[in-house]
């Protein structure tokens, strides 16, 4: 069988190297649109008749003309499931829909993507369609950097493209319609079927290694996993960098032949081109969290209890230093951005980062920075110690570091929270005591006695065999003369899957009264206000980042308010309709099992 994108195969290549290095370097004004189909409709002709030496991805389809109609044996929803299946999904993206199945193969898990064929008369009409596109679409590189202009572009190219279909195929079937205009926009404006990927919730980095290997993905289930995917040449997988590097305004060639790009829609790409990548061009993407997590989706699946969250929440609002350690991929990033709602609105926050990975709550007084590399000829560069000195002098109330790494950035960082800043970061590191030694000790080497400032270190841990990530320890740092240890709060306990109170408090709520003037008592009823909060969001179901950044914003604003939405289970004053629970199977899932009900009754307040 041959592929179907292997006939109508139409990218839009784009092939630098055969660019002269003047025009390269030109800022360029003229229609990207349309000079790179121009080149993909005269590689057309002679892709029609090539073959395709592939594995084949896609089914079979009915063979008639201008029709594409998915055969029986794919999995949708009602499908019988074949033993080696474990999950069967639909994706729709601009309207064009396919068929996702993950299947156990010989060398392992398969995620395998189906794009229903396009018969020859079908294709040959397309083909029309795409030539008219070109004549009444153009763009510009400045446009294609743009956002606004961007879902502007792609809304004028759908019009266009479905009113050309509609005069080509008078009867074509709406489905029929959605699907080629879906395909057409991919090809001719993205990355072809790696738009499907990227626009997979369940998959959070695809990696292009060459086009002899086929595309693989990080699942948030399954981890790595292969796909059927190939990338049809080199040329193929170059284009695609530099519609990446486009898009930022930025090149990729054989004399820069390294793109670190954070792409208008959050996702990071970065890309290395052969010779310097030796098996081929590679690209690998790491998408941007569209739905962030939030504090709710982490307590829901029990990634935290809701006491140590309440506990964060207090320690945020009156400004104590929190600091989030872990290993490589094991949830810091996610959990500091879950916490930051916390901020009340009208703090300064400042956050620094490499490639923008935070998402706040719009309600919160916001400015994100993002380091830089330098340019080829090794000037522009901005880095995470310039940031961090720069943020200084904008009077911030709240400094987030993306990650704390090198010496002179945690100098200053520790200094910051000596002058009164309230300070943010993660850390690489498994352990509370590891953070320690991680934060006293080449190449960090901060004065142990600087630990002081850290008023909570949560550490996060990610089970590898079972892919759920936990809050592991939240610790106190106690320093020494010589020597810092950490006094552990709560810890995570594997067994039981519980969090459960470790050692009492010596210094957390003592500076907290001091900084505050609050009593233990008045904290604990502040601690229970904040519990009921949780309840009634989690009962409620309101998770989703702007239903939480209004809640945060009621909250230090209009508490009333919010005591009486809660009071009338008036949820549709917080969330939008319809924005309700689509997280992750995992909170479902969890929230099934009965087992987790009595998850964290076992927790006693900590300062009891
Ligand atoms: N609590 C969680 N529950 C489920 N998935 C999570 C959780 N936290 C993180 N993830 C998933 O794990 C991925 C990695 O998370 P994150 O970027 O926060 O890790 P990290 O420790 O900051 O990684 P790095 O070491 O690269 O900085 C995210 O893409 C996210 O989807
Ligand atoms: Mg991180």
């Amino acid at each position: 069988m041959k592929r179907f994108d292997s006939k109508i195969k139409n990218k839009i290549i784009v092939k630098t190297k055969e660019k002269k290095p003047a025009e390269s370097l030109k800022p360029e004004k003229e229609n990207v649109f349309s000079k790179k189909n121009k080149e993909l409709i005269s590689q057309k002709k002679s892709k029609l008749s090539s073959k395709t030496i592939e594995k084949p991805v896609d089914r079979d389809l009915s063979k008639q003309k201008g029709k594409v109609i998915p055969t029986k044996d794919i999995g949708r929803e009602t499908d019988k499931k074949s033993n080696n299946l474990e999950k069967s999904y639909t994706l729709v993206i601009d309207k064009a829909k396919v068929d996702i199945k993950i299947e156990k193969e010989e060398r392992g898990l398969s995620y395998n993507l189906f794009i229903p064929k396009i018969d020859i008369g079908t294709e040959a009409l397309l083909d029309d369609v795409r030539e008219d596109l070109i004549s009444v679409t153009t763009v510009d590189v400045g446009e294609i950097i743009d956002q606004k202009s961007i879902s502007k572009i792609k809304n004028k190219f759908m019009k266009d493209a479905n009113r050309l279909l509609k005069e080509k195929i008078p009867h074509i079937e709406n489905e029929t319609q959605d699907f080629l205009v879906g395909i057409l926009m991919q090809e001719m404006l993205g990355l072809g079927k790696i738009e499907f990927l990227i626009n997979d919730p369940d998959l959070e980095e695809i990696v292009i290694i060459s086009n002899k290997e086929p595309v693989r993905v990080y699942h948030k289930k399954y981890g790595w996993i292969i796909t059927n995917i190939f990338l049809k040449s080199e040329a193929e997988i170059n284009n695609y960098a530099n519609i990446i590097a486009r898009r930022v305004g930025r090149q990729i060639n054989i004399l820069t032949p390294l793109l670190d790009a954070h792409v208008v829609t959050g996702d990071r790409a970065n890309a290395v081109l052969y010779p310097i990548s030796t098996k081929g061009n590679t690209i690998t993407i790491r998408k941007f969290a569209r739905d962030p997590w939030t504090i709710v989706d982490l307590i829901r699946n029990n990634t935290v209890s809701k006491d140590i969250a309440t506990l964060l929440w207090l320690a945020v609002e009156y400004e104590m230093n929190v600091l989030i350690s872990g290993g490589t991929a094991s949830g810091k990033t996610v959990f500091l951005n879950a916490i930051m709602p916390f901020i009340p609105p009208g703090h300064r926050i400042i956050s620094m980062e490499d490639t923008r990975e935070l998402m706040l709550p719009e309600f919160l007084y916001w400015s994100p920075l993002v380091t830089r590399t330098a340019n080829p000829e090794g000037k522009g560069e901005v880095t995470m110690l310039d940031l961090l000195i720069n943020s200084l002098r904008m009077r911030p109330d709240r400094i987030v570091l993306g990650e704390i790494r090198r010496q002179k950035e945690a100098e200053v960082l520790f200094e910051a929270m000596h002058t009164g800043h309230s300070v943010y970061s993660t850390v690489h590191a498994d352990t509370a005591n590891e953070t320690i030694r991680r934060l006293t000790n080449p190449p960090i080497d901060i004065p142990p006695i600087m630990l002081n400032n850290v008023n909570l270190n949560v550490v996060m841990f990610r089970d590898r065999r079972k892919g759920v990530r936990r809050v592991f320890q939240v610790a106190e740092f106690m320093p020494g003369k010589d020597r810092s240890t950490a006094n552990i709060l709560y810890r995570w306990v594997p067994e039981t899957d519980q969090f459960t109170t470790h050692n009492k408090s010596l210094s957390f709520f003592d500076e907290l009264s001091r900084h505050t003037g609050m009593s233990q008592a008045e904290i604990n009823k502040d601690l229970e206000n904040k519990r009921n909060i949780f309840d009634w969001l989690i009962k409620n179901k309101v998770r989703d980042l702007k239903s939480i950044g209004k809640v945060m914003n009621l909250y230090y604003i209009e508490q009333e308010k919010l005591q009486s939405i809660m009071k009338n289970n008036k949820v549709e004053e917080l969330i939008e309709p319809k924005k309700e629970i689509t997280k992750s199977n995992e909170i479902k899932e969890r929230e099934e099992s009965k087992e987790n009900q009595d998850k964290t009754k076992s927790e006693n307040k900590l300062q009891q």
